[in-house]
């Protein structure tokens, strides 16, 4: 089976005391993950030592990185890179967040970039893709988000593309409230599978986590989640509430 996943992505949120607080709650609950199953919280950078040493004592509980560098090392003031991350023991990183698209114009080559420095360093990047309004409402959202996948992914070997997890995440469905329905969801990742499927064999393409983000709450997850081509969730508000992440860590397959 596909490793099921329930990612919380804090963005720029919570002060350490906070972020601690919310962290304990969660761990509290001691909520036993089946071997297929995992927890991962992206946090600030700065959290990222503490985080992991907090959630190791739980098995399949995950620390990730939001971002990295596309940058190997050197002259950059203010950047991190892949290999500072692994040097403290960071499994995961978020690559191409849509808000990361967005505010710090990244595009589909610089996170090509990203993606293998992480697989270089044996992080797994979540690679985050997904459409803006005006593009689905065109009805063109599959070869925006192929697009996504050919620039970003497609330089990978097979054995380089499974060690990585999607995304999807509609722009239009992100801190909206208007999450994708169920159907729009499932259409997506099936779609996905099938452009991986085309690129690496079904092999390849059946062993890919694909998360869905936007607007997942506690009262949704669930329904999301039974999709068969939904594997968990990248969460972004729900995941600052303790008791809401908590259902939504219950929702996994
Ligand atoms: P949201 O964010 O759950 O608040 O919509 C999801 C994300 O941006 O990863």
């Amino acid at each position: 089976m596909r490793k099921q996943i329930a990612a919380a992505n804090w963005k720029m949120n919570l002060t350490y005391q906070q972020g601690e607080a919310l962290l304990s709650d969660i761990l509290e609950e001691r909520i036993k993950l089946t071997p297929d199953q995992e927890v991962i919280f992206a946090v600030p950078f700065p959290y990222l030592i503490i985080t992991n040493s907090q959630v190791s004592r739980e098995k399949n509980y995950f620390a990730a990185a939001q971002n990295c560098s596309d940058k190997k090392s050197g002259a950059y003031t203010g950047e991190i890179s892949v290999e500072m991350l692994k040097s403290i023991s960071v499994k995961y990183c978020v690559i191409g967040h849509s808000e990361r698209r967005e505010y710090f114009s990244e595009t589909n080559q610089s996170l090509e970039q990203k993606v293998a420095l992480c697989i270089e360093q044996e992080i797994t990047p979540i690679f985050c893709c997904g459409e803006p309004l005006a593009i689905r409402e065109a009805g063109t959202q599959n070869g925006y988000v192929e697009t996504q996948l050919k620039e970003s992914l497609f330089s990978l070997s097979a054995a380089q593309v499974s060690k990585t997890v999607i995304a999807y995440e509609p722009i239009w469905a992100i801190g909206t409230g208007r999450t994708a329905t169920t159907e729009q969801a499932q259409e997506m990742h099936a779609f996905i599978r099938s452009v991986l499927d085309s690129k690496y064999g079904k092999d390849v393409s059946e062993s890919i986590s694909i998360l869905y983000g936007g607007s997942v709450k506690a009262g949704n997850a669930k329904e999301l989640f039974e999709c068969a081509d939904v594997d968990g969730g990248l969460v972004g508000g729900a995941s600052l509430i303790a008791k809401d992440f908590i259902q939504i860590i219950r929702a996994l397959k």
